[in-house]
């Protein structure tokens, strides 16, 4: 059988991270991505860019949390070690921050591991703002995600990958695309007609002031506030909004005067001489959400074709990303070696 060809559904954070690894260690394949978007563009349902990002661990106590969370924690390995490597990813590790007003029974008891992450501290009471109930402190990274899309990109061209722009409209049209095409990972996010896909609107405001390290605040009525710095020069993202299900394409002022507001009375020490934030632009996309979280899942359909899905990432697709490349590999790995699997498939 000649080489095999994977196609790849999706030039997101997801289907670059698995484009990649599958390019490093299945060697006698070839490696095709198939997106409607890809770095370098914007557009509303191409979620990626608009990302902070960075990891900010939460306790894992549902079993899709736990699965969650070591996906993070694997990326969060992973980035150690390609931060060192890989200056221009633009991955930084940085204190990270949470101060909570109203926090969950988890947080108080929670054993899980999310404990463990590098230099893990909760915060005394002496060094708590005025209106936070729980705080930690812990070793995070952030990403200027722009930047890592546009790096990961190329390292998968120079490997020797190749990408068709095209606005997938069946699923079928992903086996026809290329020759020897058996496997089609689908990083499509969103997608198109899963009952259980929804979107989760998220608006930021990107300012050019400067942030150390990031934080994320519960307000005691339930809104957040973070802040995010984007290395490489790529200024500080102030959010931030979940709206399930709202279609509203353009930034709302009110929403951006909100966010600084509520960031201006939490971190004055972001603020420039004239007590201002001074903005970039505002952000809007829509996290690719999905009713029970994630699908990763191996689908059989006729003529031995299989499709990997892995989509539906809602507001950690970053956090997990490498994780789920490493998931897909796995999966992979077992129906290319091993001809019983194949021929079940
Ligand atoms: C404001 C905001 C802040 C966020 N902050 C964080 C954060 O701090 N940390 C974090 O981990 N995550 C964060 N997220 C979430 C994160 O952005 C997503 O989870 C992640 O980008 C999902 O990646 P993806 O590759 O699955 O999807 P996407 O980036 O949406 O990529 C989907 C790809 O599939 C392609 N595609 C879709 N349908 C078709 C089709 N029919 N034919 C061809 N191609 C198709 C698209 O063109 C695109 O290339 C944030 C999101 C937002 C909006
Ligand atoms: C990928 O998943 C989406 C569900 O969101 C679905 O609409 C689409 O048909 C799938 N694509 C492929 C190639 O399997
Ligand atoms: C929630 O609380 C914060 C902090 O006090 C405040 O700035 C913000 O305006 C409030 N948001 C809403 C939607 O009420």
């Amino acid at each position: 059988m000649g080489d095999e060809t994977i196609v790849v559904v999706g030039a997101g954070v997801l289907g670059l991270s698995s484009a990649l690894i599958c390019q490093q260690h299945l060697p006698k394949t070839k490696v095709v991505i198939v997106a409607r978007d890809l770095p370098g563009t914007e557009s509303i349902d191409y979620a990626s860019p608009w990302s902070g990002a960075h990891y900010r661990p939460i306790p894992d106590v549902t079993p899709q949390g736990i699965h969650e969370a070591s996906l993070a924690r694997r990326t969060y390995e992973h980035f150690k070690t390609y931060a060192a490597g890989n200056p221009d990813a633009s991955i930084s590790f940085i204190t990270g921050m949470d101060w909570l007003e109203s926090p969950g029974e988890e947080y108080l008891t929670a054993k899980t591991r999310y404990q463990d992450i590098d230099e893990f501290r909760v915060l005394g009471p002496e060094e708590l703002p005025t209106g936070v109930k729980w705080g930690a402190s812990y070793k995070t990274w952030c990403v200027n995600t722009p930047v890592y899309l546009s790096h990961l990109m190329r390292r998968f061209l120079l490997n020797g990958g190749s990408v068709i722009q095209i606005q997938l409209k069946s699923l079928s049209e992903a086996f026809t695309i290329q020759e020897n095409v058996r496997t089609v990972i689908n990083c499509s996010g969103v997608g198109f007609d899963d009952p259980a896909s929804f979107i989760t609107r998220g608006q930021t405001c990107l300012v050019a002031n400067k942030a150390s390290h990031t934080v994320t605040r519960q307000n005691a009525n339930g809104t957040w506030t973070f802040v995010i710095p984007r290395p490489a020069y790529g200024g500080t993202i102030i959010g931030g909004t979940k709206e399930e299900r709202d279609y509203e394409v353009s930034p709302r002022l009110e929403t951006r005067q909100k966010l600084l507001e509520t960031a201006a009375k939490s971190f004055p020490e972001l603020l420039d001489e004239n007590g201002q934030f001074r903005v970039i632009r505002d952000i809007v996309g829509r996290r690719p959400s999905r009713t029970g979280g994630m699908r990763l899942e191996l689908e059989n359909v006729e003529k031995g074709r299989h499709i990997f899905h892995a989509y539906g990432a809602g507001g950690r697709g970053v956090e997990m990303s490498w994780g789920v490349a490493e998931e897909v590999l796995g999966v992979l790995r077992k129906c290319i070696s091993s001809p019983e699997i194949k021929s079940r498939l």
